[in-house]
């Protein structure tokens, strides 16, 4: 047999996965990272008029839909404060084709990024995959990512650095301060903020704000999607944006490797967007109402768990041999280690699961707490 490529040697399928494998078919699932609420109709509705309009055929615009790309646009204005030209917006298959062709155009071969650890599986998988190399930073005990940490991380090869914010897996979301400094950081050592945004709007404490609010030069890119926000994860619609230069660089491995995102999931993301916001607004509330629930029941357990701000995670701090008590007993939770070195001895929990599950699944964790300090 051929070789394979030293890049695609360095990455493995995710360990979130084999958790999945291994647990049994009646098992109460809290690893998925996707919303429990569908679709909401009006954005069905999007795709499904288009598609009898016999608008879905063809290829679209390489970057998307005028009038997709008008609607982030006009989001970004809306909840961002920002002025996004429609013209520096390429839609994507997801926010996963968003990060990766933001790793191709800006990462060389040898030169590093730097991500939050425990991070998001894929910033380490882009990073290799781009011909970098991973540069994963420790955070802070609240579970947030220190501009110092990054600051003092940054060498003469680094190229990027990735903040997410709220964070998958850690529900952690950053301060004002901490945004105004990462735009600062990506300004002053000339090196490119990615900041992922894809849980932007399930925020129960503070606000999300973005770097690029912040920065004086084009040196943030956000990548950001509807699959979070609106429940919409099988549609694979995600956009980036950033300066013309950028958008242009990216959209060379976009045109190559996509031609253009999914005509259907474009039209169900513009009315998405430019549609009613309440099913957001009620799915943001059933989360809080989870993460109550989860917080104070990992209290009375006695287990140190970080208050989540935000997204649909809360990432315990666990006794040695809990993840597997757990798993044992017929609740799949995903080991911290799967999101990097220093998520070891952490678990990650999805809320994503009615309340009733939930307390169900929790009361197994009580009991796995008991046998595993016993
Ligand atoms: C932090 C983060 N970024 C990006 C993505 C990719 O999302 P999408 O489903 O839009 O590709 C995910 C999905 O889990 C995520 O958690």
């Amino acid at each position: 047999m051929t070789e394979f490529s030293r890049r695609v040697e360095q990455v493995s399928i995710s360990g979130i996965r084999e958790v999945f494998e291994a647990a049994g078919e009646d098992a109460i699932n809290l690893g998925l990272g996707q919303p429990d609420f569908p679709t909401p109709d009006h954005a069905r509705e999007g795709a499904i008029d288009a598609i009898e309009g016999d608008k879905t055929d063809a290829y679209t615009s390489n970057k998307g839909t005028e009038s997709l790309r008008t609607a982030i646009a006009e989001k970004h204005a809306r909840d961002n404060d920002l002025d996004v030209d429609p013209e520096n917006v390429i839609a994507t298959a997801g926010g996963s084709e968003a990060l990766h062709i933001a790793m191709e155009a800006h990462v060389d071969q040898g030169e590093e990024v730097i991500f939050p650890d425990p991070g998001f599986v894929s910033y380490d998988a882009l990073t290799h995959l781009a011909g970098g190399d991973p540069n994963p930073v420790p955070l802070r005990d609240d579970l947030t990512l220190d501009p110092a940490t990054v600051e003092e991380a940054i060498t003469d090869d680094t190229a990027a650095f990735v903040v997410n914010s709220p964070a998958n897996p850690t529900g952690a979301v950053q301060s004002t301060a901490d945004m105004r400094e990462f735009a600062r950081i990506a300004d002053e050592h000339d090196v490119l903020c990615i900041s992922d945004e894809v849980y932007e709007h399930i925020v129960f404490e503070g606000e999300h704000r973005s770097p690029m609010e912040f920065a004086e030069s084009d040196n943030v890119v956000v990548v950001n999607a509807c699959s979070k926000t609106y429940s919409m994860t099988g549609w694979r619609l995600g956009w980036v944006t950033g300066s013309h230069e950028r958008v242009e660089r990216m959209l060379r491995v976009h045109q190559y490797v996509q031609a253009c995102a999914s005509a259907p999931a474009q039209y169900a993301a513009e009315a998405a967007l430019s549609g009613p916001q309440d099913p957001v607004d009620e799915m943001v509330e059933a989360f809080e109402e989870r993460r109550d629930v989860l917080v104070e029941r990992f209290e009375e357990m006695g287990i140190d768990c970080p208050r989540p701000e935000g997204a649909f995670y809360a990432m315990p701090k666990v006794p040695d041999g809990w993840v597997d008590e757990v798993l044992d007993r017929g609740v799949v939770v995903v080991p911290g280690g799967a999101f990097g070195e220093h998520g070891e001895g952490y678990a990650r929990i999805s809320y994503a699961a009615d309340l009733e599950t939930i307390e169900e699944a929790l009361d197994v964790m009580e009991a796995a707490t008991e046998a595993v300090r016993s």
